[in-house]
């Protein structure tokens, strides 16, 4: 199956302040908006815990045609998240049981977006077998995984830039 252009849509939810929340999987042509929304997210949401080189390591390989290309990769799972139907999250599962992404647009934050995302890719992740998930957190969000039933491992510099603070966590699924 091409899940590029196949999404599985879940059905919308009311989230805090009446907004909208829906999540499925990413298509191809959404690549350019969702590498802006993530783009943005760390720009302005992470700016308040990591200096500018750090941040300008960070977006630099959050192009649309990175993108498309992590939406077209079978051992990968990307995902969409819509508020009131505007894109205003992306997230992203690797198969041997990452996530790699998940942000938020900064006009899309503590509506329940980033929760309801976190919950697809932790379905995603038991529909494929998979009995645990890694990630490597930020510092901004650390206590949203800490929340969500995430063990902290270490803290260390991060796989993106070794000049990334972040905190590698770990959830028994
Ligand atoms: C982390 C992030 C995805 C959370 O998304 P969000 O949509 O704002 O979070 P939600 O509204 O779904 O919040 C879910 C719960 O976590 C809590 N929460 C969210 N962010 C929090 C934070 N920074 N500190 C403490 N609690 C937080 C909420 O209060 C809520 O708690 P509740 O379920 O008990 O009511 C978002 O803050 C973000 O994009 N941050 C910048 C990017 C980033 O660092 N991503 C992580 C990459 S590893």
């Amino acid at each position: 199956m091409d899940v590029s252009e196949n999404p599985a849509p879940h059905l919308p939810k009311t989230g805090r302040a009446g907004s909208r929340t829906q999540v499925r999987r990413s298509i191809a042509r959404e690549a350019e908006e969702l590498a802006r929304v993530n783009r943005h997210s760390i720009l302005e949401i992470c700016s308040k815990d990591y200096d500018a080189q750090s941040l300008g390591e960070w977006v630099s390989n959050k192009t649309k045609e990175n993108f498309e290309q992590w939406i077209r990769d079978p051992e990968k799972t990307v995902i969409t998240g819509l508020l009131s139907g505007t894109i205003s999250g992306v997230g992203l599962l690797s198969h041997e049981g990452w996530i790699r992404l998940l942000y938020v647009a900064p006009e899309a934050l503590g509506k329940g977006l980033g929760k309801e995302m976190l919950r697809y890719l932790e379905d995603r992740a038991r529909a494929l077998g998979l009995s645990k998930i890694t990630l490597e957190s930020t510092v901004t969000a650390k206590e949203f995984y800490l929340r969500q039933g995430y063990r902290l491992l270490e803290e260390g510099p991060c796989s993106v830039g070794p000049g990334l603070k972040a905190f590698r966590m770990e959830k028994i699924l």
